[in-house]
């Protein structure tokens, strides 16, 4: 079968190659693929700056934004052929750590965890692949064009849920977040802000393209100025940032009300440097008993949550954050950014 494969390390090595049919194992799922999301992590593993290949291999198969159709399932399990599914990206470490060995393999101790399409793991980009049966998750058959957003929605359900937790160490009732970053992530970050019945800002630095659209088709507020001005504006309890953005994190630091909290979801490139007033960030975070959280990464709870939340969105909002579909053969194209992307994605199967 043909499969996205990448020689991790090596710029440009990202094709289309000849790889074993799987072959399902006890307890595992054969899953028909339909398409694959690409990501920031994607682009970065395609440019060799990033991922791991399996042991003794010298190519990864790419692709953890899966969406797939059971083929063949274990008679004692809860799949049957045809359901929709996704797999689940990471799993614990051998160790285990005690996170993982709690199934909070997100929260790995170590950094031994290893993860499909990235790190040690085949990913999801080929025609038919395979899957434990705990690692996945059975999504609303409507949802067999759009469900490869599942994995990015987990994510920010895994934020949302941290945030919430954090919120909960004292009386917490959030009013107001702003979503730094209108790209999936960002906009699955306010969907689930306005699931909640939270008043839901997002600021991106474009004014035009299907971004401000879809902000406000989901009854948010798009803005397209600096982050002083908006938390100025709106001082919100909650901010999520997705960009990434040296900058654009530490304005947002400075911007929550008071016990605000701050979830951070963006992995940015390093080796840049910036010049910040330390003293004025500590002295705001402790004399507003603020907090900051870093977020990756998502646990089988996580994305039954965005599970949830994808089948109670507008579908047609959803398709709309889809803004490109390639073919497999067409791959390359889908690496590189055009205008207007939202989510690109790499069709590999019938849905
Ligand atoms: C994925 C996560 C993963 C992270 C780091 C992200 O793009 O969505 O599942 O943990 O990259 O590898």
């Amino acid at each position: 079968m043909r499969a996205l494969t990448v020689a991790p390390g090596s710029a440009d090595s990202l094709e289309v190659t000849d790889v074993d049919d799987p072959s399902a194992g006890e307890g595992e799922l054969l899953v028909d693929a339909i398409a694959v999301g690409v990501c920031g992590t994607d682009k970065e593993i395609a440019a060799g700056d990033y991922g791991w290949a399996p042991p003794g291999s010298e190519r990864l198969v790419i692709g953890h934004e899966s969406l797939g159709r059971v083929r063949t399932a274990p008679a004692d399990s809860d799949f049957h052929p045809g359901d929709v599914v996704v797999g689940v990206v990471r799993r614990p470490d051998p160790v285990p750590c005690g996170a993982c060995e709690h199934g909070q393999f997100d929260m790995c101790r170590n950094g031994r965890y290893t993860e499909r399409g990235i790190k040690e793991l085949d990913g999801f980009a080929s025609e038919q692949w395979t899957v434990p049966t705990k690692y996945a998750v059975k999504l609303d058959p409507s949802l067999d064009r759009v469900g490869m957003l599942m994995e990015p929605t987990s994510v920010v359900a895994k934020a949302w849920d941290q945030v919430e937790r954090v919120g909960a160490r004292a009386w917490f009732d959030p009013r107001t977040v702003l979503v730094t970053g209108a790209g999936p992530i960002g906009l699955l970050a306010a969907l689930l802000g306005v699931q909640r019945g939270l008043d839901v800002h997002v600021l991106d630095q474009v004014a035009e393209g299907p971004k401000p659209d879809l902000v406000s088709a989901l009854g948010a507020t798009y803005h397209c100025t600096s982050v002083e001005e908006v938390t100025r504006q709106h001082v919100p309890d909650i901010v999520i940032e997705a960009t990434g953005v040296p900058a654009v994190v530490f304005d947002s630091l400075n911007g929550t009300a008071p016990y605000g909290i701050v979830c951070l979801t963006g992995v940015s490139p390093v080796g840049r440097s910036l010049s910040i007033d330390g003293g004025a960030i500590n002295r705001e975070l402790v004399l507003e008993n603020d907090a900051v959280i870093g977020s990756v990464n998502a646990n089988r709870e996580h994305f039954g949550m965005a599970a949830d939340a994808l089948a109670a969105a507008d579908s047609d909002w959803l398709e709309r954050l889809i803004s490109r579909r390639v073919p497999l053969a067409d791959f390359s194209t889908a690496f590189l950014a055009q205008d207007d992307d939202v989510k690109v994605v790499v069709e590999l199967g019938a849905p």
